[in-house]
């Protein structure tokens, strides 16, 4: 019987992980669901009516945690840096949510549709980390495209959903919407999760600022695509904007390809990819929308793009508008495909 430790199981991404890994991976046997002390003692399977067996939620304790087969860590890139790379050493394989070791050369950095040969064996490291949310959308779309055309450089504006603040994120840009359209001042001047008040506002800062003026989650876009890409010297620029959304991060997306292709190319290059959703310029309306997105299993298991054009002027530039869910393309999916490879290849026992 497989035992997966969940741990952060009780926020926005460990929850939906619990939830994927019961309906969609037969192989887990058991669920052992790990949180701060606060939450210790929750029965989740009850709460969220989850079939595989569960043990009662235990505060994060890293003997216990290396007791599994597999920890899948969504607690932050604190409880992953403590306990990372003791839990790989005790033969736990770790599959990590956080930036902690995404940029380790020992560890693969994995979009199962896009870089599967990344685990052909299991890495010696033990850890198997899971791209930024806004990098996954991203590299879905580019990856047909690059093998259809080659891809010589990427510019990306995102449109990040508050859950992408998990939990607290969200109460927190519900509650400050409400108390604005009721007439309050929808949290003031005071940041809270987001820096700045997100409620009716767009915060175009996700992470602290550099010396130069990029935010960290502006330096993730730029050097994840290179090494899941295994294309080290794309140029990648990024603007990360935070956005009153709930769920689903956006991106509009202009892209230099290697070679000119037509527009009905491109979209045909992408239906013709599993996972992907292309409203073509036919549909009405022709793009997705992060609104509803998120309003189905189907929607939020897939990577949606519209708006594909070429420039008139540069028939090798082609601009898109991307949609996925953050929670599941963007963490839960691919964490649970990274798991589900693992057990088709025989790592687990
Ligand atoms: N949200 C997204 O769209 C998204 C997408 C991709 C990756 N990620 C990454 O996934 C991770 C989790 O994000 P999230 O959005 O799910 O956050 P979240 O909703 O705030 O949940 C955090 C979880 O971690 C637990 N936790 C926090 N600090 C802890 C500590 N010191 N010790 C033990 N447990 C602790 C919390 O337990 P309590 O409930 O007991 O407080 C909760 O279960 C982060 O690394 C994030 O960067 C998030």
């Amino acid at each position: 019987v497989l035992r997966v430790a969940v741990v952060g199981a009780t926020g926005a991404v460990g929850r939906e992980v619990c939830r994927l890994l019961d309906e969609r991976v037969p192989e887990v046997g058991a669920l052992v669901p790990f949180a701060s002390a606060a939450s210790a003692g929750r029965d989740l399977a009850a709460e969220w009516g989850l079939r595989t067996p569960t043990a009662p939620v235990g505060a994060v304790d890293g003997d216990a945690i290396a007791g599994a087969d597999v920890a899948v860590l969504c607690a932050g890139i604190g409880v992953s840096l403590a306990l990372g790379d003791d839990l790989a050493a005790s033969g736990c394989l770790v599959v990590d949510n956080s930036s902690a070791f995404r940029m380790r050369d020992d560890v693969p950095l994995v979009v199962p549709e896009v870089n599967p040969e990344a685990i052909a064996t299991r890495p010696a490291s033990g850890i198997v980390a899971n791209p930024n949310c806004s990098t996954i959308q991203l590299v879905r779309v580019l990856d047909p495209l690059r093998r259809a055309a080659g891809l010589e450089a990427v510019d990306v504006a995102t449109y990040q959903a508050a859950s992408g603040g998990g939990l607290r994120g969200l109460a927190e840009v519900q509650a400050a919407t409400a108390d604005l359209l009721a007439g309050g001042d929808g949290g003031g001047g005071r940041g809270g999760r987001f820096g700045q008040p997100l409620a009716l506002n767009l915060v175009p800062q996700i992470g602290a600022l550099d010396g130069d003026g990029m935010a960290h989650e502006e330096h993730k876009l730029r050097r994840e695509p290179r090494k899941i890409l295994a294309l080290p010297e794309l140029r990648v620029t990024a603007t990360a904007v935070r956005v009153p959304v709930l769920h689903c991060h956006s991106e509009a997306v202009t892209l230099r390809l290697g070679r000119p292709v037509p527009r009905e190319g491109l979209e045909a290059v992408l239906a013709a990819t599993s996972g992907l959703c292309v409203h073509r310029s036919s549909d009405r309306p022709p793009f997705p929308m992060p609104r509803f997105v998120a309003r189905c299993d189907d929607g939020r298991a897939r990577v949606h793009v519209g708006r594909v054009r070429v420039d008139a002027e540069d028939p090798r530039t082609v601009q898109c508008w991307i949609v996925a869910d953050n929670l599941w393309v963007g963490a839960a999916l691919n964490a649970t495909g990274i798991l589900a490879h693992a057990v088709g290849r025989g790592w687990l026992g």
